[in-house]
């Protein structure tokens, strides 16, 4: 018998709040029926085996990755990440989640798994760095892309290659795996001419929405990862969501809830975790959040320019930062914490000052119940000035349960998206941002993008 994690939602019920934020249970009851047929949608499309939240569901593919990884396995000291946007930021925030924060520097928690770098930007700096601190000969090197053509992919994974075949002549082949979308790309053909071997993203499944395919799963489970327990782990928060009566459904709940403050008032969503291994949980959930429901038309046409912010805060230490704006800054804010209800080390604060009061009362406390009072009183003083708040309840940080965080934030933002009526899965801004580097950076079949940008530029007398 597994537990799931637990969202609560009682600091945004109006009944709970001074003044005129929060939602109200009839608000909520409203939304039912809407409910009730973006859940029948999403029991279609696990059901019929197809689009993002079927993957999961699928054996063959997680064995094929995994038996890769084994096979692999103690033949590499690094480990190098080459991708942007949604081809990266999960599996940064399963690595910094699940492993060791001196990972690099600490061989005795790494075993035989290699080190971990990665490349997510076309900035000289970085790639020059990372030739510098890697040997070529000690390196796997992972270049993942959807679509295979993504400049700032393209342009890391040529010059990681051209400097691997320099070193090693030809066996740098052995060096590289690609992943990419299962049809015909550039990835594709790239990996048949050179003989690299190629993992394959289902053609359904969008960037920001692939960690849990061969994108996250094939680096993580070179890292040691039990990727079977990701998993299950979001199997079972889609089950849930899937089979749980509406009352006691914790995804269908909190969406609604949080669209209704998105309707009303709410142009911010935090999101903020007090535990500093979700820190990147918090950046891939912006990407997540931001690129699928900031959106300029609905599905008929109609011009909404639509999304809340996404923002990314940790706690404690944002407490003495961001708080001061969300305690007492525009009421425009929606704070989502994550609370860790056990952390698996104890660290027990000793009294060393015993003579000091001021400090003194620490002592005899464990870190971890320093932390979790933090956030309730956070969240409490937010109450108390009238400012929503929920808290999401992780029994701990493993493979298991962040399987199920991944999966409760993929889910409420494809249900956010159907209640706005908007493609949730496509990012028309972001395309027309690549196209138009195409076209700079003089990409046959693109000048005439080239051309627009140039009278832009003059325009604007960048
Ligand atoms: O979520 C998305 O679709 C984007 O953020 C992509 O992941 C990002 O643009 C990288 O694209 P690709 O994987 O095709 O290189």
């Amino acid at each position: 018998m597994y537990s799931l994690l637990h969202i609560h939602l009682s600091r945004m019920l109006s009944a709970n709040l001074p003044g005129e934020r929060g939602v109200t249970r009839e608000g909520l009851a409203g939304l039912a029926p809407r409910l009730e047929g973006i859940r029948a949608r999403l029991a279609e499309m696990v059901d019929s085996d197809t689009g993002t939240f079927a993957n999961t569901f699928r054996r063959d593919e997680p064995e094929k990755v995994i038996q890769l990884a084994e096979s692999l396995r103690g033949q590499f000291r690094n480990l190098v990440l080459v991708g942007i946007g949604g081809s990266t930021w999960g599996t940064l925030a399963i690595q910094a989640a699940l492993c060791h924060s001196g990972w690099n520097e600490l061989d005795t928690t790494r075993g035989d798994r290699p080190r971990f770098y990665f490349l997510d930007n076309s900035d000289p700096e970085a790639l020059n760095d990372l030739l510098e601190s890697i040997d070529p000969a000690e390196t796997l090197v992972n270049v993942v892309s959807k679509s295979g053509t993504t400049a700032e992919t393209a342009a890391n994974f040529t010059a990681l290659a051209g400097h691997f075949r320099e070193c090693l002549g030809d066996s740098w082949r052995r060096h590289f795996v690609l992943t990419t979308d299962a049809g015909e790309g550039l990835l594709q053909r790239i990996g048949r001419e050179e003989q690299l071997p190629v993992l394959d993203i289902p053609p359904a499944t969008g960037g920001r929405f692939s960690l849990l395919s061969a994108v996250g799963l094939f680096p993580a489970a070179l890292l040691g990862v039990d990727v079977r327990a990701l998993l299950a782990g979001a199997e079972a928060v889609t089950r849930a969501a899937i089979d749980r009566p509406l009352e006691h459904n914790a995804v269908l709940q909190s969406s609604a809830a949080s669209w209704l403050c998105y309707t009303d008032w709410a142009r911010v969503n935090v999101l903020m975790p007090y535990a500093r291994a979700l820190r990147y949980v918090a950046n891939w959930y912006v990407q997540l959040w931001g690129e699928s429901l900031g959106k300029k038309v609905d599905r008929q046409g109609q011009v909404r320019h639509s999304g809340s912010t996404p923002l990314g805060a940790l706690g404690a230490a944002d407490q003495h930062s961001l708080l001061q704006l969300f305690m007492e800054g525009p009421l425009d804010k929606l704070v989502t914490f994550i609370k860790v209800d056990h952390f698996p080390r104890p660290c027990p604060i000793p009294g060393t000052f015993a003579s000091h009061p001021e400090i003194a009362y620490l002592g005899g406390h464990d870190m971890a119940s320093l932390i979790n009072a933090e956030l309730e009183s956070t969240a409490e003083a937010l109450r108390l000035e009238g400012r929503p708040s929920r808290t999401l309840v992780l029994p701990e940080v493993n493979a298991f349960y962040l399987g199920q965080l991944f999966q409760f934030f993929m889910l409420e933002t494809f249900i956010n998206g159907e209640l706005m009526d908007l493609n949730t899965f496509d990012q028309p801004g972001v395309e027309a941002g690549k196209i138009l580097t195409y076209g700079a950076m003089g990409r046959p079949g693109f000048e005439a993008r080239e051309a627009d940008l140039a009278d832009r530029m003059e325009f604007t007398g960048d």
